[in-house]
């Protein structure tokens, strides 16, 4: 042993000292040298520690333990829990109420014992002696035979390895894969429960079906499959392609063996694992040592479209609606029953049959992410490809992709429309159905009046469904009806002096289908109180200057106080809505469905004669630029905290986006419609004003510009083009601004020497590779923040990009700013040569800026 090592050995040992004393280490296990349950075995950098780790027995009276063997990262750890990576008796625990033992016995095997136990970790046949057991910097837990020259570090006199036997994580070196010889696979097993390291339902493994593809199994079904790998990617894991430069990936098939071998290009510094989560997914962890945490870099399935046949056979699924599942057109469910129950496991089936000749046609399905399993024929021209899948009765679908003929001869799963890279699918349909389909989408198009022609197409093939769904709709609109007039009598002029808000607006939940919980925000169904304008006026000491406190968008905005001392903020909407009163109120109480902890709630409203006031939940810290941009307030957002700000901000525009079933855009996002609470987290407001004031489409031309110059993206301001991409642009800009703390409007001298706003400084020095100077002074040293703002200047110059196409969407800001390593794409040149020289008024006054009639040539509503 060098003497380098050996003072490595001594530094650990008092490191393991001071931070739990009755511990002891040991650098190598000997043959008949015994380890006790309070000892461990640290890798010679320090990186790994294998030990014994033990849970409660839950139901047992004594203080037995289940004890088991595992190796755990030795400091990327949390404070006091083990990461472990591998367990070496996950199923066969030693039960005890005191201590147990690892040794290696005379025939060379790594047994652990405790009394009259004794379970074998190793299983070499022939009797060895002269054996060592060595844990290694890379997790890998080795038994080696010592040679006669006292060398012990020639593979072959390795008998045995811990990366053969990979429980629930996988760690670059670990094989994940199969051997065609023996039979032997390498696989990963989820743990039965967080205590409980026994193998669960979940697995992870090279799919033997198919080529270079990973496969989840739940149980023995399938979960989730990667999609082929391509040499960069798997098919369905493509943002793959940008962590290209940290790990690569290599799939390797030599006849005996098939496996994926993952390495990291840096190994000093980057730690990661996967993991096959109790959950069912698969996860990808890396540790940040300037947090001293584990992030999760990815994990798969994502979302429930991902799921291996979620849908069932022949069906579509859609992320962005519920039920996900539809089946595929000329298809109707297998049991109508379990389908309309959320259970699609059945899946549909064609409504007519294939003719099998001529008369069947082809119906393309433009930008899909293709069909599980197709079957590849050597065919060169779409034609040919087209021809025989006609030609042969069993073929259901068919694409031509990359020079191939892909064919699909049994169901079709996994059906859905492509995130990235679609592909035109052609489904195989006998001539009537493309005719029904044909007929419904040319009326579609024409005509207005498209619920009956749906009730006629329908009621062509399924009389029956066709009426149940009728009668359905019909009784379900009167009973709404019904209930909004009861709402009404109920609700009509309440006083909001009186009101308790902290006791009316508890979420109300419904067993009815109404209330739908989806995925990061709850939608409820909530009654929205309606006051009397008097009452207002009480609240407000009519509208007094003193009780203003601020204007948005779209009015003034009050304080309010009730006689319980609760504030309210009230927003007195100017008389521009172009909705009728009912229309109003409708949407009114649909805007105030939306709850997420980063939008303002909305408590109420009130809608009399020309008046029509909000009742929103009043932020104690007012809004966002009040904070940035007042020298005397800026310390009040200190890095974490502007951080903070920039994810809440994300989150809420998400949901608006995404989540919410109404599908807002904001169109005015700035700092300040950003209000902070008293905890500082912030929340949007005035979103759903677009619907409010009648223009709720969700990518459209609009001939009302309304937002603020600076934060419009330049196919808004200049031709009223407006989608989520508008708004992402605009979230850019308060991105600059929060981490700058300068307005947008602001000029600055550029390197150039001419002037330009603050999008066309930061690209300056973005280029110049001098970004970190844009950051607020009043923030300090940015090397003590936690996080880089190179990744934030980053993600907001991607956001202002000039194409709307190239900026991300929301979820991919999110995925990018939560991600450590994530190589994000290089911005191109943004859209800032717009805001030059622009009229500084219009934005800090925060007044809305409209262009009158900007023309637009678009097809009436
Ligand atoms: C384990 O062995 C160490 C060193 O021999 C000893 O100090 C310690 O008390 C033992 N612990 C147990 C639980 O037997
Ligand atoms: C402990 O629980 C297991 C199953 O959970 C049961 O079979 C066993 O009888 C229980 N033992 C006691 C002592 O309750
Ligand atoms: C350690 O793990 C246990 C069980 O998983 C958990 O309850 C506890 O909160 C964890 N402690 C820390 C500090 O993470
Ligand atoms: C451990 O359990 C045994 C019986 O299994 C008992 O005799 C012994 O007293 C227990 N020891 C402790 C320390 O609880
Ligand atoms: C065991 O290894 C030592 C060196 O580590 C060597 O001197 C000795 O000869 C070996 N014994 C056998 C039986 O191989
Ligand atoms: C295939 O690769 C494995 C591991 O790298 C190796 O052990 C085996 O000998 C190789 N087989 C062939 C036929 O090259
Ligand atoms: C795994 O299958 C069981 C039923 O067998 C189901 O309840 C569970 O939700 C499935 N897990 C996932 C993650 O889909
Ligand atoms: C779902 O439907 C399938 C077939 O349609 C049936 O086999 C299965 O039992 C159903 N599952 C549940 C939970 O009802
Ligand atoms: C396919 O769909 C994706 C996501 O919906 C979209 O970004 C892309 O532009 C579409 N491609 C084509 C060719 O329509």
């Amino acid at each position: 042993m060098s003497t380098g090592r050996h003072t490595m050995i001594v530094l650990l040992w008092l490191m393991m000292l001071s931070s739990s004393s009755s511990a002891a280490t040991l650098d190598v296990l000997t043959q008949g040298q015994v380890m006790n349950s309070s000892q461990t075995i640290v890798s010679n950098g320090g990186v790994f520690e294998l030990g014994f780790f033990s849970f409660k027995l839950t139901n047992s009276t004594t203080d037995q333990k289940r004890f088991y063997l595992g190796v755990w990262y030795k400091q990327a750890t949390y404070p006091s829990n083990h990461t472990i990576i591998w367990v070496g008796n996950r199923d066969q625990p030693i039960i005890t109420n005191s201590s147990c033992f690892l040794t290696i016995n005379n025939d060379g095997n790594i047994v652990i014992y405790e009394r009259g136990v004794s379970i074998p970790i190793t299983s070499i046949a022939a009797p060895t002696t002269n054996v060592t057991a060595t844990l290694l910097d890379s997790g890998n837990f080795v038994l080696r035979q010592n040679k006669n020259d006292g060398t012990t570090s020639t593979a072959s006199s390795m008998l045995w390895q811990s990366f053969d036997y990979p429980t629930h994580t996988s760690l670059p070196g670990v094989k994940i894969g199969y051997n065609t010889k023996t039979g032997k696979t390498w696989k990963l097993t989820s743990w039965k429960s967080p205590d409980d390291p026994s193998p669960g339902k979940y697995s992870l493994l090279i799919d033997p079906e198919r080529t270079a593809q990973f496969l989840v199994l739940n149980g023995t079904q399938p979960l989730w499959t990667s999609g082929s790998w391509n040499g960069h990617y798997f098919k369905f894991i493509p943002e793959m392609a940008w962590s290209e430069r940290i790990y690569t990936f290599t799939y390797i098939s030599n006849g005996s063996e098939d496996y994926f071998d993952v390495k990291v290009l840096n190994s000093n510094s980057i730690l990661t694992r996967y993991v096959m989560d109790i959950s069912g997914k698969i996860q990808q962890f890396a540790w940040v040592e300037s947090s001293q945490s584990w992030v999760k870099y990815w994990e798969q399935p994502k979302q429930q479209c991902d799921v291996y046949g979620y849908c069932g056979s022949n069906a579509i699924c859609d992320k962005g609606h519920h039920p996900y599942c539809k089946c595929l057109e000329g298809f109707q469910p297998s049991n109508l029953r379990d389908w309309n129950g959320g259970n699609w496991s059945g899946g549909c089936s064609r409504r007519s049959a294939l003719q099998c000749g001529d008369q069947d046609g082809f119906l393309p399905m433009k930008n899909m992410s293709l069909p599980l399993d197709p079957k590849v024929l050597q065919l060169q021209s779409v034609d040919d490809c087209e021809s025989s899948c006609l030609g042969i009765c069993a073929c259901n679908a068919y694409a031509h992709s990359n020079n191939q003929c892909l064919v699909w001869y049994s169901s079709l799963y996994n059906v859905r429309q492509a995130d990235y890279n679609g592909e035109d699918l052609f489904l195989k349909l006998p001539s009537t159905e493309i005719k029904i389909y044909e007929e419904s989408n040319n009326k579609n198009s024409r005509s207005s009046n498209h619920s009956r022609n749906r009730a006629l197409s329908l009621g062509l093939a399924l009389p029956m469904l066709a009426l149940v769904l009728i009668l359905g709709t019909t009784v379900y609109c009167w009973r709404k009806r019904k209930s909004i007039q009861r709402e009404k009598t109920n609700n009509a002029d309440l006083d909001l002096m009186s009101f308790d808000f902290t006791t009316k607006t508890k979420p109300t939940t419904r067993e009815s289908s109404d209330t739908t919980k989806i995925e990061s925000g709850v939608i409820w169904d909530v009654e929205l109180p309606f006051f009397s304008f008097s009452s207002i006026c009480s609240a407000t000491n009519n509208f007094c200057n003193a009780n203003k406190i601020g204007q948005g968008g779209f009015g003034p905005v009050y304080k309010g106080t009730l006689q319980n001392g609760h504030e309210v903020a009230i927003k007195r909407l100017s008389a521009r809505s172009c909705q009728g009163l009912e229309e109003l109120k409708n949407e009114t109480t649909l805007i105030a469905k939306l709850q997420h902890r980063n939008l303002v709630k909305l408590l109420g409203c009130c809608i009399e004669g020309e008046e029509k006031i909000l009742i929103y939940e009043y932020m104690a810290n007012k809004s966002l630029d009040l904070i940035i941009f007042d020298p005397r307030s800026q310390v009040k957002l200190l890095w974490e905290r502007r951080v903070n700000v920039i994810e809440g901000v994300a989150q809420g525009l998400l949901y608006l986006h995404q989540y919410s079933r109404l599908r807002i855009i904001h169109r005015d996002l700035k700092a300040s419609n950003i209000l902070l609470d008293d905890q500082l987290n912030p929340k949007i407001s005035d979103f759903g004003m677009a619907r409010i004031f009648g223009d709720n489409r969700t990518q459209a031309n609009t001939n009302r510009i309304v937002g603020t110059y600076g934060y419009m993206s330049p196919e808004y301001a200049m031709e009223g083009l407006f989608s989520i991409k508008s708004d992402v642009y605009s979230f850019g800009v308060l991105l600059l601004e929060i981490i700058s703390g300068r307005k947008n409007s602001s000029t600055f001298p550029s390197i150039d020497s001419s002037s330009s706003n603050l999008i066309g400084h930061v690209w300056d020095f973005w280029q110049n590779e001098r970004e970190l100077e844009l950051i607020d002074p009043i923030l300090g040293n940015s090397s003590s923040f936690a996080s880089s703002p190179t990744k934030y200047i980053q993600v907001a110059l991607l956001c202002v990009q000039e194409k709307p196409s190239d900026r991300p969407t929301m979820s991919e800001v999110i995925a990018m700013l939560s991600s450590e390593f994530a190589m994000l794409p290089s911005p191109k040149q943004p859209a800032f040569s717009f805001g030059k020289g622009m009229d500084e008024s219009s934005s800090s006054s925060g007044i809305p800026y409209s262009i009158n009639d900007v023309t637009v040539s678009l097809t009436a509503r």
